[in-house]
């Protein structure tokens, strides 16, 4: 993958043609796209692929459901009811990702960071292909008739849905806020970083200002950075098995009170992170993705100036050249849960 090019240029596409997608191809792409997911623990996830005619006909009415039953959309014309129903039917695939229940909010979260993550791998690898997509996690979705068609368990989070098709027209990129916006640097009483093991801050930002480029519903853009550097302010955080040397980046999912956007945006922050790890392939670089028990510690984030409704999705420990972070990475691929309709 040319990832600086494509993170740069994929769009989303929310017009497709009626050319078929071809589904080995999704297969193919959805394993690669979930082996290059890397983060600290396990996670599970599951995925409902809907391509026939039939299966996009039930999925569409049940996404519509809402709109018909509201007492506002029974004043909606049926034609215009009809026409919104054709515009999903008429769209060659759709991917739904559902992140699996989990015991405690931290694994819970790794489930939804992991799915959010592979969603945007997905995206990228289907841009290289010249497949279009649309996640979609529209508020018309949360009604009884979609939730019981993806058969949504208690305690499982709905992702998205991938609008997936071949399209003719590439819409105009919106620009994205310079990282250095976003961006704080916290260095614990120690002076910044000298050692030479240690990823300097401005080549950090070289690449945050491309993983910026993540989709994001609203663009609301709703991250921020916190670098922490510097021996005694790393200690405090690292990951035990952690490298003295290295730093941190905590990647932040902005404050926001709606739940509904709360949830796009720990997604969309997933999404910028997945860029930075594939960028960072291809740097001398170590990059561990921890999400560490102390992030659930309201008071010891508020160290950090985290405010109340403010999330850590994730910790980057970074160094740079042999890996002697020593991080538990999962090694062996994960089996797929696909279920196809
Ligand atoms: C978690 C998430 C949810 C999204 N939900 C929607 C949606 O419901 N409807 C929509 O039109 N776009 C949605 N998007 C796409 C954004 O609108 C899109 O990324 C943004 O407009 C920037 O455009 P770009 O992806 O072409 O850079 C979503 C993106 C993410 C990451």
């Amino acid at each position: 993958m040319n990832t600086s090019k494509t993170i740069r240029e994929r769009r989303t596409i929310r017009r497709f043609n009626a050319s078929p997608v071809p589904q080995e191809l999704i297969l193919s792409l959805l394993h690669e796209a979930a082996s290059l997911y890397e983060a600290e623990g396990s996670f599970s996830w599951r995925c409902i692929y809907y391509d026939t005619l039939e299966s996009r006909q039930r999925l569409a009415n049940s996404m519509i459901a809402k709109i018909k039953d509201s007492s506002l959309g029974k004043l909606i014309p049926g034609k215009m009811t009809e026409l919104l129903t054709k515009q999903a039917v008429n769209i060659p695939a759709h991917l739904v990702f559902i992140a699996e229940a989990a015991d405690t909010p931290r694994q819970r979260d790794q489930n939804y960071a992991a799915v959010c993550s592979i969603m945007q791998n997905l995206q990228l690898l289907g841009w290289e292909h010249e497949l279009g997509m649309l996640w979609y996690t529209d508020p018309m979705l949360t009604n009884p008739s979609f939730l019981d068609e993806i058969g949504l368990q208690v305690g499982e989070r709905f992702a998205g849905i991938l609008h997936i098709g071949y399209f003719d027209k590439t819409p105009k990129a919106r620009k994205r806020t310079p990282a250095e916006r976003n961006w704080t640097v916290m260095s614990g009483g120690d002076t910044l970083p000298s050692h030479q093991s240690q990823v300097s801050p401005q080549a950090i930002l070289e690449l945050l200002n491309e993983a910026v480029w993540a989709p994001n519903d609203g663009l609301r853009e709703p991250w921020r950075f916190i670098y922490v550097a510097g021996g005694e302010a790393v200690d405090k955080l690292r990951n035990p098995a952690g490298d003295a040397a290295s730093s941190l980046l905590l990647l932040v999912a902005k404050e926001e009170s709606d739940n509904h956007k709360q949830e796009e945006d720990y997604g969309a922050v997933c999404c910028l992170i997945q860029n930075f790890q594939l960028l960072a392939r291809a740097k001398p670089w170590q990059v561990h993705r921890l999400l560490p028990e102390w992030v659930y510690d309201q008071q010891r984030c508020q160290t950090f100036g985290i405010r109340p409704q403010e999330r850590i999705v994730a910790v980057l420990e970074l160094g740079l050249g042999e890996d002697t972070m020593n991080s538990s990475l999962p090694q062996t691929p994960q089996a797929l849960n696909i279920r196809q309709l």
